[in-house]
């Protein structure tokens, strides 16, 4: 029986991760949960050192992933402290105990390692990150490559898929804002139109983290940086404007030229994945057809769904 531990399994990650692994048979899944408890999980809090040993030990998996993490930006640039625990102390805990028994670890980490300058970015370009969120996950990369016997990083860029509420993805947390231009006497709704991002579907990852898994499985470990992208850019203000047609929704959307977060961000990212599809892994569903599922899965139905 081949085991694999999914630490963050109720994450908007972790859940695809978690649902594309069950359709492995002969293999076992262990998930784990933090605030979203559930009968499927064991809550854990990678903080406690003690209790990521016990948990690891007493499944003794043969490959560890570490989808659990602080990914908001603005938390991070304002608590770095806990960025810093969950982005990179945890991750040097979770993989010595992986060590432990013998497991491969795989961790996951963001195309914000690197500046957006000079696109594409290979997995050996060099990282220069504009933000806290940015720094503690290359510092994350780091403790991992320091740490783990046998480790691997995937870096991804702006994720998407089925949600369990707007706000879990940086592209659904845009629909209240769509839904409200729309609305009779509806303000038009400011969109980033600066940033170009490649919207990556969470199913996409999580088979790609599954075909990873079967070459550690089958004797052939990944080891090192690797990188997975969808390949289609667009701003926010086009994902918008996808959506809104998505939607079915007269919105009413007016672009950003410049930026205005408070929180720096890279201007464009684009992750190369050139490593992975030369050993065939990787799987891209067309973006206009993978939102729909998500909204078909998670319909808009006004302001009471909006959290
Ligand atoms: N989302 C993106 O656009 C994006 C882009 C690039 C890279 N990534 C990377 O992909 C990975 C997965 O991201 P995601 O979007 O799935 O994140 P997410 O939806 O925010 O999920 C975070 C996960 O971490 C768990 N968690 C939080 N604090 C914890 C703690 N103290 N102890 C144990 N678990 C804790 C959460 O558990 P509860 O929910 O139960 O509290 C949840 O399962 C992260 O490494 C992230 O940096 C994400």
């Amino acid at each position: 029986m081949f085991k694999v531990a999914v630490i963050g399994g109720s994450g908007l990650l972790g859940r695809a991760l978690v649902d594309e692994l069950a359709r492995e048979t002969g293999w076992q899944i262990f998930s784990t949960s933090f605030s979203r408890p559930s009968p499927e999980s064991v809550t854990l809090d990678i903080r406690d050192g003690q209790a990521v040993r016990q948990f690891i030990d007493r499944v003794a998996p043969h490959a560890v992933v570490i989808a659990a993490a602080e990914r908001r930006p603005d938390v991070c640039e304002h608590d770095p402290a806990l960025a810093r625990a969950l982005n990179v102390d945890a991750v040097r805990t979770i993989a010595a105990a992986a060590n432990h028994c013998g497991a491969w670890t795989l961790s996951l980490s963001t195309d914000y390692v690197f500046d957006g300058t000079h696109p594409p970015y290979r997995h050996d370009s060099a990282p220069a990150p504009l933000n806290a969120y940015g720094h503690s996950k290359l510092d994350g990369e780091r403790a991992l490559s320091e740490t783990a016997e046998r480790g691997c990083v995937l870096r991804l860029p702006l994720l998407y898929g089925p949600i369990v509420s707007w706000s879990e993805s940086a592209v659904t947390s845009l629909v209240p804002a769509i839904a409200a231009s729309a609305a009779p006497n509806g303000q038009p709704a400011t969109m980033d139109a600066w940033a170009i991002r490649y919207p990556t579907y969470t199913p996409d990852v999580a088979f790609v983290i599954r075909q990873m898994l079967e070459w550690h499985a089958n004797g052939e470990t990944i080891s090192g940086i690797v990188q997975w992208s969808g390949d289609e850019p667009m701003t926010k203000y086009e994902i918008a404007v996808r959506l809104a047609e998505a939607l079915q929704l007269d919105a009413h959307l007016t672009p950003q030229r410049t930026p205005i977060d408070a929180t720096p961000r890279p201007h464009n990212c684009h992750l190369a994945s050139s490593r992975l599809e030369a050993l065939g892994i990787g799987r891209r569903t067309p973006f206009d057809a993978a939102i729909r599922e998500v909204l078909t899965a998670f319909p808009w139905r006004g302001d009471s769904s909006a959290a």
